[in-house]
């Protein structure tokens, strides 16, 4: 099938590459030329496990393009639709205005066609109300349908995502009238369906809110074991002793259940923004009053961090302060609203020196924050830091020697913002580590410290190579990604064996 993907940042790129890995054959526009020179050329423009192999196998086999110009997708048997919808300037709200803008520009080219339809197929995630506004627009032109296809993928596994995700939704005006353009969508992803993905046709509302609904439920989850983080600061609890716990209730679920400095990206904290500015607008901001308190959790953890080094090392002037990660999460480089970044940018408006290091997204971060000092090697990072703060888990990171890395510092002291160190080893090395949520000094006699060895919160517990917070192992035959960043040169030097 002919297939435009309009959009090719981090969700339409991977689409459109995953949908020329289909089979189908595939251009990808965006009005950012720099970035369809770099994606014709084979380069990916963003950190991905997998991207940068599945593109160029699209590209190599001829079924993959990219273009700036939208009268090379006319003809297109499909679009989907990957705009950005970020955080309005001046409010909570969705800012719609490349979605609205690049709808325009397609209209402007889309022929009339009778016989099969050309389905535009939005995947960004939009408030609801947004598909039936685009719907009467677009539906005006012969032989046009519109559907919304949210997308569920996570940065990191979104190769695997994008191929195998755990369910496909499609919103359509009426599901009792749109057998046409259910069966075209179909066809789109038969080889994903034939593989027994279940594929839900609900109504553009529905289909809306669900993944909306999505990001508020794991923003929830996270902010809540958070909260729970601050009452285990208050009494002495340690909070990975009841993550662990309540996860294996099966109700509750170990996943999105590790405390720490919390959610960051281009998805969550814009999501449950909008989500909170679509319920007022539509008259029922009381329901999801409750989302305000989750977003609030969330910032306080990252304030924390700061009042934890304070703590450690008194003002914060002058002092010399290592952020180990510049990236949301690992597996990725994204750095928008990076609590890492955000912590990082904090110490430095309080007059610490801070050097940050991070695997994939220094580029990113010194677009983000003016004046940040970046250095790429670990080692070199932590050389001389009076105080270490992990805020990213990459592996290289979790799998620090605290023996070799206590040699590099001026001063150990670590605060372990993921949850992800063993307080015991780190402490037997001569750190003084401190952790949200975590009791500062050894557990009291009689407690049964779990840590070492032990799989964090959202992990199972059989896992061998523990993912990434928040996320699962390589599941459903997904591909793996574990840490596929270039090796750090100091990681023998630096990590466990
Ligand atoms: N990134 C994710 O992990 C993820 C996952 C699920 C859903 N989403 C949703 O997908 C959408 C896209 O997110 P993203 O992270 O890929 O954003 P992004 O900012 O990385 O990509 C958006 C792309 O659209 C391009 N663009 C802007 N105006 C255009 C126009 N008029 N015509 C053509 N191209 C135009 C931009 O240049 C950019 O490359 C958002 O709604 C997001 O919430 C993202």
């Amino acid at each position: 099938m002919k297939i435009s993907v309009i959009g090719v940042g981090y969700l339409g790129a991977v689409h459109a590459a995953g949908m020329a890995e289909l089979g189908h054959d595939v251009v990808g526009l965006d009005v950012d030329a720099r970035r369809v020179r770099q994606l014709e050329a084979g380069r990916a423009p963003f950190h991905e496990p997998g991207f940068d192999e599945t593109l160029r196998r699209g590209l190599d086999l001829g079924r993959l393009r990219f273009t700036t110009e939208y009268e090379d997708i006319a003809g297109a048997d499909v679009h989907f639709l990957g705009l950005g919808t970020p955080q309005r300037a001046d409010g909570f709200g969705a800012d719609l205005a490349s979605l609205h803008a690049a709808v325009d520009a397609l209209a402007a080219v889309l022929p009339a066609r009778d016989g099969s339809p050309t389905l535009v197929v939005g995947k960004s995630t939009v408030p609801a109300g947004t598909a039936r506004g685009l719907a009467e627009r677009l539906e005006r032109i012969e032989g046009v349908r519109l559907l919304w296809n949210p997308e569920f993928l996570r940065e990191g596994f979104a190769v695997g995502d994008t191929l195998e995700p755990d369910r496909v939704v499609y919103g359509v005006r009426d599901p009792e009238a749109a057998d046409a353009e259910i069966r075209m969508l179909d066809t789109v992803y038969a080889p994903i369906l034939d593989g027994g993905t279940p594929r839900l046709v609900m109504g553009y509302e529905a289909a809306e809110l669900v993944k909306v609904s999505a990001n508020a439920f794991l923003a929830t989850k996270i902010s809540f074991i958070n909260a729970i983080s601050e009452l285990c600061e208050a009494t002495g609890a340690d909070v990975t002793d009841v993550s662990r716990a309540l996860g294996m209730d099966d109700r509750i679920g170990s996943r999105f259940l590790r405390a720490g400095v919390g959610f960051g990206g281009g998805c969550l904290p814009k999501d449950i923004r909008a989500f909170i500015a679509s319920a007022e607008d539509l008259g029922v901001g009381q329901s999801l009053g409750f989302l305000r308190e989750v977003d609030a959790i969330n910032q306080r953890r990252r304030v924390r961090v700061v009042e934890l080094a304070r703590e450690m090392l008194g003002p914060l002037r002058g002092r010399r302060i290592t952020v180990l990660g510049a990236a949301f999460k690992p597996d990725s480089d994204d750095v928008r609203d990076s609590p890492a970044l955000e912590v990082a940018s904090r110490l430095m408006a309080a007059g610490a020196h801070v050097t940050v290091t991070d695997p994939e997204a220094l580029k990113n971060a010194r677009g983000h924050v003016e004046g940040l000092v970046t250095v790429e090697d670990t080692a070199e990072a932590l050389r001389g830091a009076e105080l270490v703060l992990l805020l990213t888990e990459w592996r290289r990171y979790r799998d620090l020697d605290p023996s070799v890395a206590a040699e590099l510092v001026a001063a150990p002291r670590i605060i372990d913002g993921r949850a992800v160190l063993d307080p015991r080893t780190w402490r037997a090395a001569g750190w003084e580590l401190r952790a949200l949520g975590r009791p500062d000094a050894p557990a009291r006699a009689g407690t049964q410290v779990e840590t070492a060895g032990q799989p964090a919160a959202d992990e199972p517990p059989a896992a061998h190579e523990p993912p990434a917070a928040h996320e699962p192992p390589a599941a459903h035959g997904r591909a793996a990604a574990a840490s596929t960043a270039g090796p750090d040169p100091a990681a023998p030097l630096l990590s466990r064996g």
